[in-house]
């Protein structure tokens, strides 16, 4: 049977893919954020996950406004970093898990979440930073340690799913995960966010009291995030600060009691709060 062991939230942003392509670590802006996630690439290390579940949203790279699937999944057996402006980025392509993903795709429709299955696409920072992030600067021609199956939900798109129906996507995840019969271990991400607003008189907002308040929620009380309304997102975090609700995806997928192993967060990266945590299954 496979087994969700961990979940992982992170920012994904872009700023991050341009500043590791140009090899920018070790620039004062950027060296304490990228030594913000030394100990999670060490834990990612000790685990060894054989599949990771990445929960992100897709920035009009693979879909644009033509089509916004609310919940997708890849279950393709192979994706490229997307161009986003600048050629496809220099990472490995990524190795999907279509058996996986196909079964995933299959219990979660018949419970009920009415997946869009994508058997091409490309996938963009949203998912190509929080590998880099919790793996490392890995070329083009190596190859990341394990089988990634791409899970993008709608943000940016009015309206975006409920943080309640993520979270209660979730759970559906988990079920699906667990009906898999081969010996699995799985890691489930949940990207995107904190506090950020790109755009107009309020452009670069953080409000960092109410995203410690969602880190605290994250770890102890998910089920009391799940009631805030997208309107409570958007005033006190920014238009793209509605991204979090992925990340109640991802703590849906967990045990109600986990254990906080790290937690960073840090301002500004680009012109947003970058947050990080890493839960356990106990
Ligand atoms: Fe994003």
């Amino acid at each position: 049977m496979a087994k969700i062991i961990a979940g992982v939230t992170t920012s994904h942003v872009p700023a991050i893919a341009a500043a590791i392509d140009l090899k920018k670590q070790e620039m004062p802006y950027w060296q304490p954020i990228f030594k913000g996630y030394e100990f999670s690439k060490k834990w990612m290390a000790e685990q060894k996950p054989d599949v990771i579940i990445l929960i992100y949203n897709d920035h009009a790279s693979a879909f644009d406004a033509t089509i916004f699937p609310t919940f997708a999944i890849g279950c393709a057996d192979e994706f490229l970093p997307a161009d986003e402006g600048w050629g496809r980025r220099p990472v490995p392509k990524l190795k999907g898990h279509s058996d996986m993903a196909c079964h995933i795709a299959q219990k979660l429709i018949l419970d009920e979440f009415d997946m869009t299955v994508v058997n091409r696409m490309d996938v963009d920072h949203g998912l190509t930073v929080p590998m880099n992030l919790l793996f490392g600067d890995l070329g083009p021609d190596e190859e990341w340690p394990c089988r990634v199956i791409p899970f993008p939900i709608n943000v940016v798109q009015y309206p975006p799913p409920t943080g309640k129906r993520c979270y209660d996507m979730g759970k559906a995840l988990r079920r699906a995960v667990e009906s898999y019969p081969e010996d699995l271990k799985v890691i489930v991400f949940g990207t995107g966010g904190m506090s950020h607003q790109l755009q107009g008189t309020r452009a670069g907002l953080i409000n960092k009291e109410w995203d410690t308040r969602f880190l605290d929620g994250l770890t102890k009380d998910p089920v009391g995030l799940t009631k805030i309304p997208h309107s409570e997102y958007v005033r006190e975090t920014g238009s793209e600060g509605i991204e979090m609700v992925m990340w109640l995806a991802m703590r849906g997928a967990l045990n109600d009691d986990v254990k906080e192993v790290y937690r960073f967060y840090h301002v500004p990266c680009s012109n947003t709060a970058l947050g990080h945590i890493i839960l356990e299954n106990k």
